[in-house]
């Protein structure tokens, strides 16, 4: 399949889009949507590959496209409250409340799914599904030309991490959709939070830029309980550790290189002992990279060095992450060490993501 590629500028003034400014690119990517065919666009989190959620078939190839597992659920984006109606049962208090605070923008409800009027490969059989109204004005745009909710996962291969550029979708996807729509880098950076309401608790099934706290505090005196959280880590001891050899092959979620994340209490221990273990990588004939939030580390201690964000404003380490995780892979990185930032507000969406690209290899020194 050819994948075409589309350039959407957002301005102060609106949206320009096509090749020559002229082609109306939400008529287009509308038109392949409706065809059936896969097309990936932007939302303030990631980018998404969206399917018209009605249409079974449609739906199926962005599994295929993906090499997602038929039993992980999609989330339905939508364009307003009609669209919702359409797919969910009537929201409750709290989630109507949850609904006016926080969209557009990125929470996804897990709500009761209306019977009969979605393909199961949507909801994976379930009798919930996931829904959100994404803030990004391409996202909507594209909603409003196609005139049906979007199934849309994150656009990239099952077990990379989430593209936050066009760029990122073209390394996992060039040939196997449609279209991308490219709107430029994505504000966020992670995923959204994803949380479902029971009649007494609100569950964060996903953290996301969306914080605990502000949950909370849209939704005073109700509990609020982080269901996946980062205590879900299993802890090395410092002592045994010892870096895998090269050639061996690991189970990865992201990246490929094999990939630690290491806290210390002080700066300069934490810089010795990593410093020590990249060493010891690179005589066992790995290429070595250090992922640090903060510019104060070493250079000269890894073959390659990636800065994300600054965790002192940790946004913007949820907004550098997946890039800098990529860049190892284009580096062809094999053994990566990486600094923890703090779990407070988006940095407890930021760890989560980290310890999973790690496989939860986790230690404290
Ligand atoms: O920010 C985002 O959420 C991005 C953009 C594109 O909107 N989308 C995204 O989709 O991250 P995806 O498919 O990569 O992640 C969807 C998550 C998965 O963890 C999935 O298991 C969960 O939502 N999910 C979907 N439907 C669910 C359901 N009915 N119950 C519980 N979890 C569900
Ligand atoms: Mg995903």
């Amino acid at each position: 399949m050819r994948t075409e590629y589309y350039t959407v500028q957002v301005t102060d003034g609106g949206i320009v889009g096509g090749v020559d400014g002229a082609s109306d690119v939400f008529a287009e990517a509308a038109k392949l949507i409706r065809g059936g065919a896969p097309v990936a666009f932007p939302t303030e989190t990631v980018y998404g590959l969206g399917a018209n959620a009605f249409d079974e078939q449609a739906v199926a190839r962005v599994f295929a496209a993906k090499g997602r597992p038929a039993d992980n659920p999609l989330i339905v984006h939508v364009a307003d409250r009609q669209q919702l109606d359409l797919i969910a049962l009537t929201p409750s208090e709290w989630e109507q409340c949850l609904m006016a605070a926080f969209w557009p923008g990125p929470l996804t409800l897990v709500l009761p799914v209306k019977p009969g009027v979605l393909p199961s490969n949507v909801t994976a059989g379930l009798d919930t599904v996931a829904v959100r109204q994404p803030a990004h004005p391409v996202a909507l745009a594209l909603l409003q030309a196609c005139g049906v909710p979007l199934a849309a996962p994150s656009a990239n291969r099952s077990g990379k991490p989430s593209p936050t550029t066009a760029l990122h979708v073209k390394e996992d996807l060039d040939g196997v959709l449609a279209a991308i729509l490219d709107g430029g880098p994505t504000e966020v950076g992670i995923e959204s939070t994803v949380i479902r309401c029971n009649a007494e608790e609100v569950h964060i099934l996903r953290p996301g830029s969306v914080t605990a706290e502000q949950l909370e505090q849209a939704l005073p005196g109700i509990r609020v309980v982080a269901v996946a959280d980062i205590q879900n880590h299993r802890e090395l001891d410092a002592a045994d550790y010892v870096p895998p050899s090269p050639g061996m092959k690991y189970a990865h979620y992201a990246p490929e290189g094999e990939l630690l994340v290491v806290e210390a209490e002080h700066h300069d221990e934490w810089l010795k002992w990593v410093s020590a273990r990249l060493q010891e990588a690179k005589s066992q004939g790995h290429r070595t990279g250090l992922l640090t939030f903060s510019k104060k580390d070493g250079g000269g201690v890894a073959d390659v060095v990636v800065v994300a964000g600054d965790a002192t404003q940790v946004d913007t380490v949820a907004r550098a992450l997946y890039d800098a995780l990529r860049t190892f892979d284009r580096e062809q990185v094999t053994f990566i060490i990486a600094e923890t930032c703090p779990a407070t507000g988006v940095g407890a969406a930021v760890m989560n993501r980290l310890l999973k690209a790690a496989g939860h290899r986790f230690l404290r020194i």
